[in-house]
């Protein structure tokens, strides 16, 4: 029987898959062969962004999965350059097109860039795109609760989604607080760790994966299930990919989940985006 994930309703009344798979750094080739096995495996929600450059490749691993439409979640985002009302439109514009798509399920604006300033025209330009029916849903990436609180104060209308780096080694207790008090669903990025899987190389990760007979990366992922949050972990291997979507099927006791939250490093081991972004 294929697993598909449990989904999560948002707050603009679009229902999101808890867990999805991430497609950074794979290019269009591979992109639209991993898409497209992906859905076979169950996978209904889909991670890009303009800054990956594979959008055109997911597009049509969406394409060539066969899989309706309407039975699948795409998520993509765009760069500073983009930070405007009109811009947001052409960026999305321009996502489209390349996705082959007439919709998004969600689009985020991928790095608050405060430096440049403009990522509350980008926020109205959202808002009017959602309106329009171009996107199902609207959020941010990597914005700290000081930017969702401009965005809020604002334009009165707070971001359905927060894509943030999110680990067992970065739990980000802040930013999940700030959410959860406003309705915003935290996406983690990163849920492995990253390129270097780091997660899943500490000691207390094997003990647990040996204790509950299952690998490393389902117990990560696990744990982020238990927090309530939406992943999107990538895994460009046949295997891997079968692997981080079944995690339906067990728990994780409640002192297993405090013993991976207490591998957190603060703060200081996220990327901080008041410095980062494109
Ligand atoms: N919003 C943002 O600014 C932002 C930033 C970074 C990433 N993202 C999104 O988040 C997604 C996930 O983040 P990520 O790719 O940085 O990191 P990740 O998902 O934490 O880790 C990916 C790495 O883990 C490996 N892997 C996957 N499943 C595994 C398993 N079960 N056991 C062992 N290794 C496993 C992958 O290799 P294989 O492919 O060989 O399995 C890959 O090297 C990205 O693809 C992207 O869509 C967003």
């Amino acid at each position: 029987m294929t697993t598909t994930a449990p989904t999560v309703a948002l707050s603009g009344g679009a229902t999101m898959p808890r867990l999805g798979l991430g497609t950074w750094p794979m290019d269009d080739a591979e992109s639209e062969r991993v898409v497209a096995e992906a859905v076979e495996a169950g996978y209904r929600l889909f991670d890009t962004a303009e800054n990956y450059r594979n959008e055109r490749g997911v597009g049509r691993g969406v394409k060539a999965s066969g899989a309706a439409r309407e039975d699948l979640f795409v998520t993509t985002k765009f760069n500073k350059r983009w930070h405007g009302v009109a811009e947001a439109a052409e960026a999305c514009e321009r996502s489209l097109d390349l996705m082959g798509l007439d919709y998004l399920d969600l689009l985020l604006i991928h790095w608050p860039n405060p430096d440049q300033d403009r990522y509350v025209d980008a926020w109205k330009g959202m808002i009017r795109l959602r309106e329009q029916g171009r996107v199902k849903a609207i959020g941010t990436s990597n914005f700290k609760p000081s930017h969702l609180e401009r965005l809020i104060a604002e334009t009165g209308v707070a971001p359905e989604v927060n894509q943030i780096q999110l680990s067992p080694l970065t739990t980000r207790g802040e930013a999940r607080a700030f959410h959860a008090e406003h309705g915003i669903v935290t996406e983690s990025w990163s849920p492995l760790g990253g390129d270097g899987v780091d997660a899943l190389r500490e000691p207390v990760v094997a003990e647990l994966a040996e204790r509950y007979g299952r690998t490393p990366g389902q117990v990560v992922l696990r744990w982020h299930m238990e927090l309530g949050l939406v992943t999107v972990p990538k895994s460009s291997n046949s295997e891997r990919l079968r692997e981080n979507l079944d995690v339906f099927d067990f728990s994780l006791d409640e002192a297993d989940v405090a013993a991976l939250s207490a591998l957190d490093r603060g703060e200081g081991a996220a990327a901080d985006s008041d410095k980062f972004g494109h």
